[in-house]
């Protein structure tokens, strides 16, 4: 009997209904899960074992290369010991390493090279190695609106026809229990299933990793620098952004090669700027009247200008500027020696993540953060920079 969703009315009886639908649906054959820790999957993969019981799936975290610091070690015990759901762990970092470093700079073609383009067909045949009818994923309805409907986005996790009819052919079902929830409803569901706060509040982090946060040409000396990074300045950043977020929020660290040139915009924005204005060769993904763009960081330096003021400028910025190519504008909060790369803090507060606001954490608050990630990061991190646009007209991501 094929698997059919169920609709959301409250969290128990949505858990004890899909269970019920998951049994039939099952009937004795076995599944799987790709279980990146996050919500979505980890509620998926309990909603199976509490149906099906531990022989009934193979719970599989595997590594991408763009995990954080330390994340397989600890993703792996929370699976296994806080959640109670018996996990293995694939190392596929190499593999998807050398795909991504082949793809070159275009954002979208390392998509296609990287996790987006290879989950699905690795999907089968981790199907086929564990024995399994059933891949169950955790896609959720706003993954779907964005990717397929609206083209903003680029979600590894959302089926086109295509591969559709490709895991017909393999005899594989995909079933996703929780494509028609919005993120709020699934954190409703992990907390009814009692899976722990790490968990159930666990912020998104991309299908790509930090893949898709190390901008440009990825290598490995990159990957590494922005591994780096990422934990250095990521406990200080959530928690500055948690004192001004009303609802949720997200952080993130990028890295992005130091290859810019000088350039104009035209008039005065009500704060001084140091030097010339520089833009970013690389180029990074935006939201305008809701097309995805893909342009150039115009990077300034205005240390007399607070967070609010210049969030509000970089609309205009944008807004008198992106013919001229510039998209997302970011201000210098450090800097040390002319090193190889440019770092960008991005905090945003959100109620959806369709939309959002670059948080207005105190300037010398983030310039701390950045201080500490020049003196304790890689020698090859020489700028940082807050990232002060919107979302429209930029992204949360970067790529
Ligand atoms: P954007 O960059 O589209 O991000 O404004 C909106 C939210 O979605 C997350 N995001 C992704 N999550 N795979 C994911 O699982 C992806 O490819 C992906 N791209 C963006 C992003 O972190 C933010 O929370």
């Amino acid at each position: 009997m094929p698997f059919e969703p169920v609709k959301y009315t409250d969290a128990r009886s949505f858990i004890k209904e899909t269970r019920a639908r998951l049994r039939d649906a099952f009937s004795g054959k076995k599944g799987f899960c790709y279980d990146s820790g996050g919500v979505d999957s980890t509620t998926c993969a309990k909603l199976v074992i509490g149906a099906v019981g531990e022989k009934g799936l193979t719970n599989i975290l595997f590594d991408h290369g763009g995990m954080r610091k330390d994340e397989p070690k600890n993703v792996l015990f929370s699976l296994n010991k806080e959640c109670d759901i018996p996990t293995i762990f694939r190392d596929y970092s190499e593999f998807f390493l050398r795909r991504v470093m082949l793809a070159g700079t275009d954002a979208d073609k390392k998509r296609d090279y990287g996790v987006s383009g290879s989950y699905f067909p690795l999907a089968i045949k981790d199907a086929k190695r564990t024995g399994a009818r059933y891949f169950v994923q955790g896609t959720i309805g706003p993954d779907v609106i964005e990717t397929v409907d609206k083209g903003l986005k680029r979600q590894h996790n959302v089926i086109l026809e295509k591969q559709r009819r490709m895991f017909q052919n393999a005899g594989v079902e995909v079933v996703e229990p929780l494509i028609d929830l919005t993120k709020d409803k699934v954190r409703k569901v992990a907390r009814e299933l009692r899976l722990p706060k790490s968990v159930t509040e666990r912020k998104p982090f991309p299908g790509p990793g930090l893949h898709c946060r190390d901008i440009g040409q990825v290598t490995r000396e990159s990957m590494d620098a922005l591994r780096e990074a990422d934990s250095i300045v990521m406990k200080d950043l959530e928690s500055y952004t948690a004192e001004v977020s009303k609802e949720d929020y997200q952080c993130l660290c990028a890295l992005m090669k130091n290859k810019t040139v000088e350039t104009a915009i035209g008039k005065d924005y009500g704060f001084k700027i140091e030097g010339r204005p520089r833009m970013t060769i690389d180029k990074v993904t935006g939201m305008v009247n809701n097309q995805r763009t893909y342009t150039h960081m115009l990077l300034i330096d205005a240390p007399d200008a607070n967070i609010p003021e210049l969030v509000n400028a970089s609309k205009e910025i944008v807004a008198d500027n992106l013919d001229g190519g510039i998209g997302r504008v970011a201000v210098l909060l450090a800097c040390n020696r002319s090193g190889k790369y440019n770092a960008f803090l991005k905090s945003i507060l959100t109620k959806d993540f369709k939309t959002a606001k670059a948080a207005p954490i105190e300037r010398p608050k983030l310039e701390k953060v950045a201080e500490q990630l020049l003196i304790e990061g890689p020698e090859s991190i020489g700028q940082v920079y807050y990232d002060v646009t919107d979302k429209p007209p930029g992204t949360i991501e970067f790529e």
